[in-house]
């Protein structure tokens, strides 16, 4: 696993933008593993004024995504369908038709498929505070494929601030299973903030357990992990931060 250390969280982002442009540039027909949630915005925010800019198109590249709730339909504001229109798609010159995003359980098969025909290139992915990656949460088989999840109430208190109370935020989700996040040729995960802190050391210093998914990142040969110093605060080692 490389590490990246900053500073400053402008920068952090910069610097992911700068290795998914060329990324893009280099393989315009990618397959880019996509994801929701607060930290993958400002990266959206700059893939969006680069496409403005005319420095990345996206008019041949796919997104899958990883995770989707179950028991909201894709038009309440808070599904991760539209979290992907409004927040990136509908500003991009992405074709619609080349995104994928899982839906409900009746979807599974039809998603894995997708998975399965189109290995992901350039994977993002976030962390929860609990060590989820996607929604598989603590106790996920490593050899898990696409799935219905139970969330986790910890994850469920963690996303409230997106509804209007907890009571709103499902109970269920579909996921890409572990398996499945291992398959990408490359991984990047971003965490920031304190509240990462916990789950981020166990990633990188503690033991390989299903207990904390996001730990079996340390198996996969080609992983790049962007973090700033609140994220890294609990790491063991000594890593020069950028700025
Ligand atoms: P967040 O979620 O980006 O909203 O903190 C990350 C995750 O749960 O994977």
């Amino acid at each position: 696993m490389k590490i990246y250390k900053y500073n400053n969280k402008n920068n952090l982002y910069d610097d992911v933008l700068k290795l998914y442009i060329n990324e893009i540039n280099n393989n315009p027909k990618i397959n880019l593993g996509l994801a929701t949630g607060s930290t993958p915005i400002p990266l959206y925010e700059r893939l969006i004024n680069s496409y403005k800019e005319g420095k990345v198109s996206f008019k041949d590249v796919t997104g899958i995504n990883l995770d989707e709730y179950i028991g909201i339909s894709r038009d309440h504001f808070q599904s991760y369908y539209n979290f992907m229109y409004n927040q990136l798609f509908k500003h991009i010159d992405i074709n619609l038709e080349n995104t994928y995003i899982p839906k409900d359980e009746k979807s599974i098969e039809e998603f894995q498929g997708i998975l399965n025909t189109h290995k992901i290139d350039l994977q993002l992915l976030g962390i929860g505070s609990n060590g989820h990656i996607g929604f598989n949460e603590p106790g996920s088989s490593f050899e898990s494929n696409t799935h219905v999840v139970l969330l986790d109430e910890k994850t469920r208190t963690d996303n409230q601030r997106f509804f209007n109370s907890l009571d709103e935020v499902p109970t269920h989700a579909v996921t890409m299973g572990i398996k499945d996040i291992l398959e990408a040729k490359m991984i990047v995960v971003i965490a920031t903030g304190d509240n990462k802190s916990d789950a981020v050391s166990k990633m990188v210093d503690g033991e390989v357990t299903e207990s904390l998914p996001a730990s079996v990142l340390q198996k996969h040969p080609n992983v790049h992990l962007f973090i700033d110093k609140d994220a890294g605060k609990l790491l063991k080692g000594e890593y020069k931060y950028e700025d």
